[in-house]
């Protein structure tokens, strides 16, 4: 009996530490993962990963850009709060990947390569209650992307509660996203340019790979955002630059409780952080503050919240929300350190988020009016201030809130949304590095606790160094590495620290 165990055990500890991956029997599944809904030809990505060759031939960049956290994209910050459905790998993906590269990508028996998924430009939620089929519309983005409102009448004869909401991309390859607002002002050309968005309430957006706008409604959990009679729905488009003459006729699929449906909780959404006294003046880098409620007022409720959708355009450069309760507490909503306009959306809390009465709320925004912004509309960089269009600027924080009900704070909106609760642990950080540039010797200057090992990664992703047992602030010698771009990481109770340098 003893001798089994024993067996088993160094058969399943072989697998977990297997430090020979090949692409058909560990990273194909990966980059099904969590690439592919991108990267597919006809995806929002500029290539796809779909296969050996294709996987192979990118696989430097794979590993430079997992490292770092910026593939997948996922532009909150999972170190200040947790969301549902993060778009982050863990450790042991990122860790294969790297051994992988290192040993000259071997493909193994392609016999065994997983089946890779199917994209098909369809609806994942079935039997939707309504459809709103936008117009077909031909991209004017030559070389500058374009954003255009659509607005569509709706002509139900009571209020409505709408349960989920799905956007389904006409052509997948040129929406960069949609914003699906509740529009009550009653006017609202069919169709407006360089818009983007109206004063409505915004109730789902749409990036790629992104899952359905779905509010919880499991069990006894019923909740929804009210659609009034007669409301139009204005959905705003984003195509990328380069899609010009390419057309594109986007739906949105609305799932609603029936009609007479009691108990419904319903799900409020608005734009609670603002600051629309914007004055952006050329070459500055100005941050504004905004809070709720106004007058140093405090909230008068207990609120329950489901998501948080901050809103820059493209000057935004840092965007970050909190409240601050009765008992001096932060409850943390979002950061984003490198706001990029490509990704915005909903995030919703991994749980909702209890805001006791007595609290206020606050958000700040950083914007970049340089030239150094690659995203500047403006060249020389000109006076911004605030408004719609592409070359306005905004500062808005959508919040998706109800009055608190007890145990709300319990509700896991993972399993509530029953979408899968694959949840990754690892977070991305930052590692210090000095000097950078260096010349022969490199020191980390986190403080770790212990001893740890680091790797250095050539621009190619492989590994030019490895060295274990150091400690925080010793000295590491770079003198036989060949001048160039580095990128050193180091992993610490499943995360990763990494940061790029240069050897001179
Ligand atoms: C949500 C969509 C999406 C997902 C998921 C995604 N990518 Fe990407 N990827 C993009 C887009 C779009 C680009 C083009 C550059 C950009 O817009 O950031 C890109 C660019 C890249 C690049 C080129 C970067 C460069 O500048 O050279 C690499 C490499 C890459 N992705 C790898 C991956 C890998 C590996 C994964 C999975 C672990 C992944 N991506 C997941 C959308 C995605």
């Amino acid at each position: 009996m003893k001798k089994i165990t024993l067996i088993l055990f160094t058969l399943s500890s072989f697998s977990v530490f297997s430090q020979n991956p090949n692409y058909a029997e560990d990273v194909a599944e990966i980059l099904y993962q969590n690439c592919t809904s991108c990267h597919h030809n006809g995806g929002i990505a500029p290539f796809p990963l779909m296969n050996y060759s294709e996987a192979n031939s990118w696989g430097p960049q794979i590993v430079l850009e997992t490292i770092t956290g910026d593939m997948p994209p996922w532009p909150v910050d999972s170190t200040y709060q947790r969301y549902s459905h993060e778009r982050i790998l863990s450790l042991a993906d990122i860790t294969t990947l790297i051994d992988w590269n290192n040993d000259g990508r071997p493909q193994g028996d392609p016999n065994l390569t997983p089946t890779a998924p199917t994209y098909v430009a369809g609806a994942t939620l079935p039997n939707p209650d309504h459809t709103i089929a936008l117009p077909q519309y031909s991209s004017n983005a030559t070389i500058e992307d374009d954003y255009v409102c659509f607005s569509v009448q709706t002509s139900f004869a009571t209020d409505r509660f709408i349960k989920a909401i799905e956007v389904l991309p006409g052509n997948p390859a040129i929406v960069h996203h949609a914003l699906v607002f509740i529009d009550t002002s009653g006017i609202g050309a069919p169709i407006t340019t360089d818009c983007m968005g109206v004063d409505g309430k915004l109730v789902a957006g749409y990036t790629p790979g992104s899952t359905p706008a779905i509010f919880p409604n499991g069990g006894n959990v019923k909740m929804g955002v009210r659609l009034p009679a007669g409301a139009n729905i204005v959905v705003q488009m984003h195509y990328p630059e380069g899609s010009a003459g390419m057309i594109d006729s986007t739906k949105v699929n609305f799932f609603f409780y029936p009609t007479g449906t009691t108990g419904v909780r319903e799900v409020y959404t608005d734009p609670i952080l603002s600051n629309w006294n914007l004055w952006i003046p050329p070459n500055t880098t100005p941050t504004f503050n905004a809070s709720y409620p106004p007058n140093n007022g405090v909230l008068p409720y207990d609120f329950s919240i489901l998501s948080v959708f901050p809103h820059m355009h493209l000057l935004g450069e840092e965007i970050t929300s909190y409240a601050v309760s009765p008992t001096n507490d932060t409850i943390p909503f979002e950061r984003i350190k490198h706001w990029d306009f490509e990704w915005q959306g909903f995030y919703n809390f991994r749980n909702i988020l209890k805001v006791p009465a007595g609290s206020r709320m606050y958000g700040t925004a950083k914007f970049n009016n340089t030239s150094g912004n690659p995203h500047n509309p403006n060249n020389p960089p000109a006076l911004v201030t605030a408004g719609e269009s592409t070359t306005d600027e905004m500062f808005l924080i959508y919040f998706q809130y109800l009055l608190y009900q007890q145990g709300d704070e319990s509700l896991n909106i993972d399993s509530l949304l029953n979408v899968g609760t694959s949840i990754n642990e690892t977070q991305f950080l930052a590692l210090e590095i000095y000097p950078n540039p260096s010349n022969d010797y490199i020191s980390i200057q986190n403080n770790f606790e212990r001893e740890f090992d680091i790797s250095i990664l050539d621009i190619q992703g492989k590994i030019v160094k490895k060295e274990s047992g150091i400690k925080s602030t010793q000295m590491v010698s770079i003198a036989t590495l060949k001048a160039g771009k580095y990128i050193c990481y180091i992993t610490s109770k499943g995360n990763i620290y990494s940061s790029k340098f240069i050897k001179n």
